[in-house]
């Protein structure tokens, strides 16, 4: 049955939400089956398939793309496309036409939009336009450079305060709820007493409403790198699971073990003697 923003309101309490990203036809069905309630296709995609060092530079039309292989997979759980950077940043009318393109164009159910207090007004205005939106606190990664880098947020109290008055203020105006990324765990616990839409932690501990992880990080399909952040758990490793593979095929090739008869298409109605003649026909007209 397909998840609602409503029924994820509901499940705050139950503290079992789960999210996952996904970025194409195929894992949207693998997440979908797998029971996942929430598809998030974030702008991870930049540095996780598109090989980008940081989220900045991925733009709607990228995103657009791949929301729409997503929802093509018509799967049940809550698909919230991911807005990238610059498409809230200018004027709140352009973010709403931004946001109304993953719904209209793309077939998403929600967004999501990175910060607190410097996006009450876009909020409210996408909200307005019938748009669920879910918040990102804590560490957002399009804020990377005035971060200073990738850096756990909330490590003392008037930032840990801070926070809390952003999550507040994100409940207060209607976000249905938020990602918490990136946060030492009593303040995501602490986040998550006081407000009344769920939680959604990376990186945030276990005291929060449900957890989310990059597809890619959870599966060992590494892009470059691995990302070495303390909160992935890796799950599998396919990344090695499919140069395994590739190895395997290449080595096939060079002993044409593949393709084997299984492989291959029999001759049909083809015998050795019509098949004769017709080489001598070729022959003639090459000639
Ligand atoms: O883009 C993304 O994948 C995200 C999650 C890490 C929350 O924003």
């Amino acid at each position: 049955m397909k998840i609602t923003v409503p029924k994820i309101l509901d499940l705050k309490n139950s503290r079992q939400i789960s999210m996952m990203t996904a970025y194409d036809f195929p894992t949207a069905n693998a997440v979908s089956e797998a029971g996942i309630d929430i598809i998030l296709v974030g702008d991870s995609l930049a540095q996780v398939v598109l090989g980008h060092d940081d989220t900045l530079s991925i733009t709607m039309d990228e995103m657009l793309h791949h929301v729409k292989a997503v929802t093509r997979a018509q799967p049940d759980s809550l698909v919230v496309a991911d807005m990238p950077y610059m498409s809230y940043h200018n004027t709140v009318e352009e973010a709403v036409r931004n946001a109304a393109r993953f719904i209209q164009e793309a077939g998403a159910d929600a967004v999501k939009l990175e910060g607190g207090n410097k996006r009450k007004d876009v909020i409210e205005a996408i909200i307005n336009a019938e748009i669920p939106v879910m918040g990102h606190l804590g560490l957002t990664p399009q804020s990377k450079n005035i971060m200073g880098g990738y850096k756990v947020q909330g490590k003392t109290l008037d930032r840990a305060t801070q926070l809390l008055e952003e999550a507040v203020l994100l409940d207060s105006i209607g976000c249905f709820s938020m990602v918490l990324e990136g946060v030492p765990s009593v303040v995501a616990e602490v986040i998550t007493e006081k407000i009344t839409i769920p939680t959604i932690g990376i990186g945030a501990g276990v005291d929060v409403s449900g957890q989310v992880l990059v597809f890619n990080d959870l599966i060992g399909m590494k892009s470059k790198e691995y990302i070495d952040a303390k909160f992935v758990k890796r799950y599998s490793d396919q990344y090695d699971e499919v140069v395994k593979s590739l190895k395997q095929y290449k080595v096939d090739v060079e002993n044409k073990t593949f393709p084997s008869e299984e492989h291959s298409y029999g001759a049909g109605k083809l015998t050795s003697e019509n098949i004769k003649e017709w080489k001598k026909e070729i022959k003639k007209i090459l000639s």
